[in-house]
């Protein structure tokens, strides 16, 4: 799902969505429920939530949910995540969910949120330091 960011405060935009989506996580196994937002450099905004699975393994962040949706609907840049899980403090994304947002945005800015409302916010660089990117396969 995609919709505008309002200019005037994206923040309010990407919580909200974000919230809104963090209902609709499939966590039944973790009891871990994380809503995703994320914000293309066109402003678009593209949400996930974590889907568990039976089988743990196949189960997904909320961030590469949000993540997939962006890619599918054409957007390829993103300039800020905005996370809000349950946690007693803001959680960072995993390592997968890192490494898969650099490959599209090494400078994006990630905010996360508890259902309480204490913020964290960093910079995937920081978070990711060396990644793996498409120019180290450059000389595969
Ligand atoms: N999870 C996310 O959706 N995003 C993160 O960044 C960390 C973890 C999910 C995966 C799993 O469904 C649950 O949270 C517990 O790990």
């Amino acid at each position: 799902m995609s919709h505008a960011v309002n200019s005037e405060n994206p923040m309010s935009v990407l919580t909200e969505a974000a919230r809104t989506v963090q209902q609709r996580a499939w966590a039944p196994y973790s009891k871990f429920r994380v809503g995703a937002a994320l914000e293309s450099t066109e402003g678009k905004v593209f949400t996930g939530c974590n889907v568990e699975n039976a089988s743990y393994p196949a189960g997904i962040c909320a961030e590469r949910g949000a993540l997939a949706s962006a890619i599918a609907s054409g957007a390829r840049a993103f300039v800020r995540v905005v996370i809000v899980s349950d946690a007693d403090t803001p959680a960072p994304p995993c390592g997968m969910c890192r490494q898969a947002l650099v490959e599209f945005a090494p400078a994006l800015e990630v905010v996360s949120i508890t259902t309480g409302g204490q913020t964290a916010r960093w910079s995937l660089a920081d978070l990711l330091p060396f990644p793996f990117t498409p120019s180290s396969l450059a000389h595969a």
